[in-house]
């Protein structure tokens, strides 16, 4: 074994009782939710990596904050904890509590985007390109060309092409873009790091022309805890002061809280001291959201998220949360498993184009390796590739992805070693049958966010 496992910092006090369905079992439920493994029942799967979002254990003191949650409609003491908190952690004077993350883009894409505007980012999210388009705007990715190379190992691959953002506004008009994003990590590359300089050279071309900088921030701390591993003059900085640097470098965040803060809901919404734009903000997050304080969570939410902020940037923690991934990722590298390497912070991508070359992208390699993971298994997975990306929003088409990825997506302080060399086995026990998998079509489909509730069947001869 190359690599060895961070044992876990932390003891457990609660278990939840999952069970293991047989293989025909498993075949029959899969058919049912019509191949889209959302349609699942979640006490159907044995082990959930659909997503890291949301699917957290608290700590003992969250579980107390859930008890101390402030319920006050107006002005919850909760509030103003997770505000303060926020601004301590941030830097920002602005902090406005939402549902999740979508809503913080839903709350503030109206304001600074609409039709003939674009949105650059080095890769939107799917939610986040949801909203550019939802808002009237388009979207155009920018991230560096290694991103798009799953074998190329280089330590900052989520970053931002910073030469193609400049002649993407030279090419577009300046006062077209409504907003250049940068998300930490870089989700749809793989959980891909991006480096302080990046964040500092986009910053500049940004100034130069006069655009408002988003940073997208769910992963804000793994995304600091890699630049402390990996960029140089950072290893003897603290979390805290990295992502003090980071976020000094741009002008506002969107944050899905369900990450990187360890809670279960939550959304933050960042400006840094534009008054107007905040203003704004409060009014369009009280029509869409609730009143300012309480943004759509209860107290309780709030007051779990405050303590979340702290704990998420305990290095001893993050250590073991990344060596989690390495560990994975190791035993995948013995395989001979292609991965999006090196591991990112929050799931392993693989590369399902490279376990199934003879699946086209239109026939969703990445969705095909999600199922047989299931049938295998009973790990529940999702694709990151053509099948999520969907059709163009003009032509109707479907997109060709960059990658075709499926993402086992590890939830934070919920899984153990034994589970972690389960997910490494199944794999391997695909790779040793993969000429005999099958690509999928759509058989139905909605106009946007497809993959959530499409209905697929498999490609037979
Ligand atoms: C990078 C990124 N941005 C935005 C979102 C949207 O957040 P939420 O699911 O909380 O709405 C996610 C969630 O998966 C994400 O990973």
């Amino acid at each position: 074994m190359g690599i060895k496992y961070i044992p876990e910092p932390f003891r457990i006090k609660m278990v939840e009782t999952i069970k293991i369905l047989t293989r025909e079992e498993r075949e029959e439920k899969i058919a049912e939710a019509k191949y889209n493994l959302f349609n699942l029942r979640g006490e159907d799967v044995y082990i959930d990596l659909l997503t890291d979002s949301g699917t957290n254990a608290m700590s003992q003191e969250q579980w107390a904050g859930v008890m101390k949650g402030d319920e006050a409609y107006a002005g919850a003491s909760s509030y103003f904890k997770l505000v303060e908190a926020a601004q301590d952690v941030f830097g920002y004077k602005y902090i406005q509590p939402v549902h999740q993350g979508r809503a913080a883009e839903k709350v503030l894409f109206g304001l600074l985007m609409g039709v003939g505007k674009y949105s650059i980012s080095n890769m939107h999210f799917d939610t986040t390109r949801a909203h550019v388009e939802l808002a009237g705007a388009r979207a155009i990715d920018c991230v560096v060309p290694e991103a798009g190379d799953p074998a190329k190992r280089v330590p900052f691959k989520g970053n931002m092409d910073v030469e193609k953002l400049e002649s993407l506004i030279k090419e577009y008009g300046a006062d077209n873009i409504g907003l250049v994003i940068m998300t930490i990590t870089n989700n749809s590359a793989g959980g891909q790091p991006v480096s302080v300089q990046n964040v500092r050279e986009t910053s500049e071309v940004c100034k130069k022309y006069g655009i408002k900088f988003c940073i997208d921030a769910a992963r804000y701390a793994e995304n600091a805890f890699f630049i402390k591993e990996r960029e140089v003059g950072y290893e003897n900085t603290s979390i805290k002061d990295i992502i003090k640097e980071v976020f000094s470098y741009a002008d506002m965040f969107t944050m899905s809280a369900k990450k990187d803060t360890i809670v279960n809901m939550g959304g933050l919404l960042g400006i840094k001291d534009d008054e107007e734009l905040y203003q704004a903000c409060k009014g369009r997050t009280i029509s869409y959201e609730g009143f300012v304080t309480y943004g759509g969570l209860s107290g309780r939410d709030l007051e779990c998220l405050a303590i979340g902020l702290y704990e998420g940037l305990d290095e001893n923690y993050l250590r073991y949360r990344i060596g989690q991934l390495e560990y994975l990722a190791a035993r995948l590298d013995e395989a001979g498993i292609a991965y999006q390497a090196p591991v990112g912070g929050h799931g392993v991508f693989v590369d399902a184009k490279s376990m199934f070359p003879h699946i086209p992208y239109n026939e969703f390699p990445g969705q095909a390796l999600a199922i047989e993971l299931y049938k295998e298994a009973g790990i529940r997975s999702c694709d990151i590739g053509s099948y999520m990306l969907g059709n163009d929003p003009d032509t109707g088409e479907q997109l060709k992805a960059k990658f075709e990825f499926t993402r086992l997506a590890v939830p934070r302080r919920v899984y153990t070693q034994a589970h972690i060399d389960v997910m490494a086995d199944a794999l391997i026990a695909i790779k040793e049958r993969a000429s005999e998998v099958k690509g999928y079509k759509i058989t139905w489909e909605p106009p946007i966010l497809r993959h959530f509730q499409a209905s697929l069947a498999p490609i037979e001869e």
